[in-house]
Formats: C-alpha cells, structure tokens, sequence
C-alpha cells in the first residue's frame, strides 16, 4: 500500500459530524485499502470543546478555531457539518481558496449558493461534493450524476423530509392531530426545538433545487419553487382521501414538461398503491423517471448520524480516488441549460376540492356549472351528512390547469351558499 497520508478535517462535531468520526475510525481498514492511503482525521472543529461526548477524540485533534483547520497547509480535505449560512459559507470559501477539497451536507447552502461555491472550487483545482445534502444516506446526486447520466430525465418527486413524514405517517395510520403529533416529534427528538424549515416545506425545497438542476441540467433558483407545508392538513381530508384511494405525502416535486421545469413542494394526494405511498415514518424516498431507464425509486434513511455520514464518507473516499487520478470536481452541478420554470398556473394536475357548503337544493348544480365553464371536469364526488349548518362536499376532477382550478374557485367562493373552500391538494396519479 502506498503510505502517502490523506489528512482530514470535520468542522462540527454535532450529529452527522460524529457519525462521519465513527465511520472513519471503525471502517479506517478498509477505506484506507479502497483509496490506497492511509486516511487520518487530524482536527475537528467545535465551538463547545466542554460538551460531554459519546466519542471521545484526543484533545489535540479538538480545536475551537476555526483557522487551526482552515489555514493548516497540511489538511487535505474539510468535511462541512455544522449546517446554515452562517458562519458556515465564510469557512467553506476560505477552505476552498486555501486549496482544500470540501465534502459537505449543507443542503440550504448548496442550493442557495452551489453554483459560486462550484466555480471557487473550480478555479482552485478542487473538489466540492455534497451527496449528503438530499436524502441522507440515499446515494440519489451520484445515481443521477453518474448512473442515470445517459437518461434525460423526465422527472424527480420524492418524500425528501423525514419529520414531516414521520408526522404525515402518525396523522394517518394513528389519527392524531398535527399539533399533537408535531408536539411529541418534538419531545422524542425526532423535529427541531423551531419546527418550521422542516413544517412548511423549506428544507424539502432546497433539497428540490439540488435534485432538479442535476436532473434537468439548469440552475434552479430556490425562490422559483411553489412551497406549501403540512401544518394546514386537517384529519378530515385525511379521511377523504383514505376513502378515495389516496394518502396525503409532502411531495417534493421537480418535472420537465415541453422544456420547461416544474419545480414544487406541496401536501399531495397519491393513490395508495404508489411506491410512494408505502414510504413511512422517517424514511425517504425518491422516485425517478428517465426516457431511456424508465422508472427508479431509492429509498432509505434521509437523516441521522450514521446513514448521513455514510453518504458524506463515500464522498471523501471518491475525492481521495480524484487526489490520486489528478482529477477534479467531476460531480458539481452540470447545468449547461437555461431552462424556464414553469409558472404555477400553467401546471396540469388532477385536484382533490373540499368545499363548506349549506344543504339546499341546487348547490351542487351551481359550483358544477362554474367548473365546466372553467374547463374544469369533475371526476367524483363525495357529500356527507350535515356537520354544523354546513355539510362538506368533496371533489376530485380530471386534468386540469391549476389556473382554471384557481379562476373557477374564486368564483365558487362567491356563491350565497358556499361557506369556505375548505381544502385544495393536487392529486399525482
Ligand atoms: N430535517 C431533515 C428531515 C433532515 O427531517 O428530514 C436533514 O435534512
């Protein structure tokens, strides 16, 4: 074996960050016999060197500053684990023009500034890789990049979020209402202490942004994403869909239709024998189609310690193989197209509607004339018996596009004895 020494740093030793440690130390045979070179962790970075650890590291690999790693000439490469902005960016720049290679997890900062950071690396000769940032421990950027490299790729939807899922799943199979089920998440340690990148949907955008540019080949800027989260889903629509043949999944959704990209996270309803639909609890999974391959689906752990940090170390150990081969930067973003993002009121979708209407003879006849002067065709129609003064008439129509959905319900929500548009999700078939 070749005793040239890899020497590596982890800027965090949070979660992730003292899984890709443990990994490091109990695989080091092996990973050292995959790249030929012996891999070192040298120095962890942590603002706390006090806090009471599980993995106890000699003292002179810990450090509280951050230029201990930063400007150390003899570090390699640079693991990025504390997540956020801020101060994080700033070390990764400063990493990278110091000639290090960066492997990070850092979803909102890959997909907020990927492409400055990609350029950085590339004028310094190194690598930045981020497999980590999407799915956990789902080798889903690496398929694309590498396995699925022949296809054009038609389309990514995938449960990207797994305290969301872990919620959506208690709400369905348990039928606990969100507050209450987001309250105990939050007790067991499964949803952040402040809930609300996970809740309404930003952290599956960013993920959506990432998969989408690698997918379609085009920049996708994280403000042209439609976000809706799940903290608006009452029990009763769960009950609707259930007795439609649906579930209720926060779907990251990223389409490429007559060449232009739809990129959207929102409450879907999907048929329950979708491969999708079968995906509970904590997990995530992707669901991919590409014209030559057809249809995939990855599934697996999307978080946590051991299965991010897998992610993050296959990153170090091919980063290593490129320090070897003298090659760099083969899995940034390729986005070689300019493609436009299709506006919300221009997507094709089927609708699941539930209005508050009073019971009289005649409403139903009015809010169905309304849509059919829309364009609008209904598919079904549920209507229950009277709850208050009003009575919940449930309804699914055909394709349609989302701007003759929204012109007929502003219309409908003008009629005497329509009380409320209680709920609209989109339905993938
Ligand atoms: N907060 C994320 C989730 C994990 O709940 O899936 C990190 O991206």
């Amino acid at each position: 074996m070749d005793d040239s020494e890899i020497k590596v740093a982890i800027l965090g030793l949070g979660t992730v960050g003292s899984g890709v440690a443990k990994i490091l130390l109990k695989n080091s045979y092996n990973i050292s016999q995959k790249v030929n070179n012996t891999v070192k962790l040298v120095k962890v970075l942590d603002k706390d060197l006090t806090r009471e650890r599980e993995l106890n590291l000699p003292a002179d690999v810990m450090t509280d500053n951050p230029d201990d790693v930063l400007l150390d000439p003899e570090i390699d490469i640079i693991v990025e684990t504390i997540g956020g902005i801020n101060p994080t960016k700033e070390f990764v720049i400063k990493a990278l023009k110091a000639k290090k290679h960066v492997v990070t997890a850092n979803k909102e900062m890959v997909a907020k500034y990927g492409n400055e950071l990609f350029k950085l690396a590339d004028k310094n000769e190194v690598d930045f890789y981020f497999e980590a940032s999407v799915g956990g421990g789902i080798p889903i950027i690496r398929s694309l990049k590498e396995s699925l490299t022949a296809n054009q790729i038609q389309e990514v939807m995938g449960i990207v979020n797994g305290t969301t899922n872990y919620i959506l799943t208690k709400m369905i199979q348990e039928g606990v209402k969100f507050d209450n089920v987001l309250a105990e998440a939050q007790q067991k340690g499964y949803a952040e202490p402040d809930p609300t990148s996970d809740i309404e949907g930003y952290d599956s955008a960013y993920k959506l942004s990432i998969l989408s540019a690698i997918a379609f080949g085009s920049s996708v800027n994280i403000d042209d994403i439609h976000l809706e989260g799940i903290s608006d889903i009452r029990q009763e629509d769960i009950t609707y869909a259930k007795e439609l043949g649906y579930v209720i999944k926060l779907l990251a959704i990223g389409k490429e239709v007559d060449e232009e990209i739809e990129v959207r996270v929102h409450p879907t309803m999907i048929p329950d024998d979708h491969p999708l639909a079968a995906v509970n609890d904590a997990f995530n999974a992707i669901f991919v189609k590409g014209d030559a391959v057809g249809e995939l689906m990855y599934y697996g752990q999307g978080a946590g310690s051991m299965p991010t940090g897998s992610a993050i170390v296959a990153d170090l150990i091919d980063v290593i193989r490129n320090i070897n081969y003298k090659t760099n930067n083969r899995i940034s973003c390729s986005c070689y197209e300019d493609k436009d993002v299709k506006s919300m009121s221009d997507i094709i979708s089927k609708y699941y509607i539930r209005l508050e209407v009073i019971d009289e003879p005649g409403v139903l006849s009015s809010v169905s004339g309304i849509f059919g002067d829309n364009n609008v065709s209904i598919e079904s129609v549920i209507q229950k018996g009277k709850v208050d003064d009003t009575v919940p008439l449930v309804l699914v129509t055909h394709q349609v596009t989302e701007g003759d959905i929204q012109t007929a319900l502003k219309e409908i929500k003008e009629l005497d004895r329509v009380n409320e548009i209680g709920s609209l999700f989109r339905v993938e078939d």
